[in-house]
């Protein structure tokens, strides 16, 4: 049982990713903190395997196999919901790698539609849904370390999450007046099939780096970020809107 400030009993939490690394583990642990979990993602099969781990927990997984980029398909999946949203939780996400000069127009459009435009729509959704309902809810979304800092090949995947981070401050702003809190994470390095997608020789010497700049020693599991999802979702953090949580073994501190 957690801690009450952490108990999500009776609530309702939408986890767009679900099929995935940090989607998956926030699913599972939000579902174990008491929370319904409506999880959504394009990958079906995916999906299933998560609800199975909720259901090994005693939790119970709605599911939506949906593209984040599809606005009115997340809109029916968010209106499908009955009862009160309180917690939503923008994780999908994709990586793309490729030069300044290498990149396409496709390439860029491609990285907004799924990072940005896929996380404002949830928000959109989440956030009409709890003002309809008069929920004090939170809404979190998933930036990244990447915006920080300057990383050859990562120009479309850091300019779409500094625009998830503006995006998070903004609508913080606007709908705290109705109690919803809106904060970002911005994890380091996890180990997911995203960063597991990495050439093996790659993906071991950029882990190598992690943990050489970590003061932690370490890289991340999806379930450091998963706990960070809690925090924010729960009334543990009833205080904190328009912030940026970064859970990455200390590999950055910016101020
Ligand atoms: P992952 O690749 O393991 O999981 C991402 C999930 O999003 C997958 O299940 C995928 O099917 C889903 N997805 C992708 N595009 C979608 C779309 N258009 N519609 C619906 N679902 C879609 O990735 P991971 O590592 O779990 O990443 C989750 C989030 O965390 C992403 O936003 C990522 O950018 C962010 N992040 C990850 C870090 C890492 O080191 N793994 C570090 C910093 C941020």
């Amino acid at each position: 049982m957690p801690l009450t400030a952490y108990d999500l009993s009776g609530r309702t939490a939408f986890v767009t990713g679900a099929a995935g690394g940090i989607g998956r583990a926030t699913s599972v642990l939000l579902a174990e903190a008491g929370a319904t979990v409506h999880c959504a993602d394009r990958d079906e099969p995916g999906l299933r395997e998560t609800a199975a781990l909720v259901a090994e927990r005693g939790g119970t997984a709605r599911l939506h196999p949906l593209d984040v980029t599809d606005r009115t398909a997340l809109a029916a999946a968010v209106g499908s919901i009955a009862g009160p949203l309180h917690v939503m939780a923008a994780i999908a996400g994709i990586m793309h790698t490729s030069t300044v000069l290498e990149t396409r127009d496709e390439d860029l459009d491609r990285v907004l539609a799924v990072n940005f435009k896929g996380v404002l729509y949830a928000c959109q959704e989440g956030a009409r849904s709890m003002i309809a309902s008069g929920t004090r809810g939170s809404v979190v979304t998933m930036a990244s370390g990447a915006m920080d800092s300057a990383s050859a090949g990562l120009l479309c995947y850091s300019v779409a999450k500094a625009a998830v981070v503006q995006l998070t401050k903004t609508l913080a702003t606007e709908v705290g007046r109705h109690g919803i809190r809106v904060n970002a994470i911005a994890p380091g390095w996890i180990r997911t099939p995203m960063t597991d997608r990495h050439e093996p020789a790659t993906q071991e010497q950029a882990e190598a780096a992690m943990v050489r700049h970590s003061p932690l020693r370490r890289v991340g599991v999806p379930e450091d970020i998963a706990h960070a999802v809690l925090h924010l979702a729960s009334d543990a953090s009833s205080f904190t809107t328009g912030q940026i949580l970064r859970p990455n073994g200390g590999v950055a501190m910016p101020w």
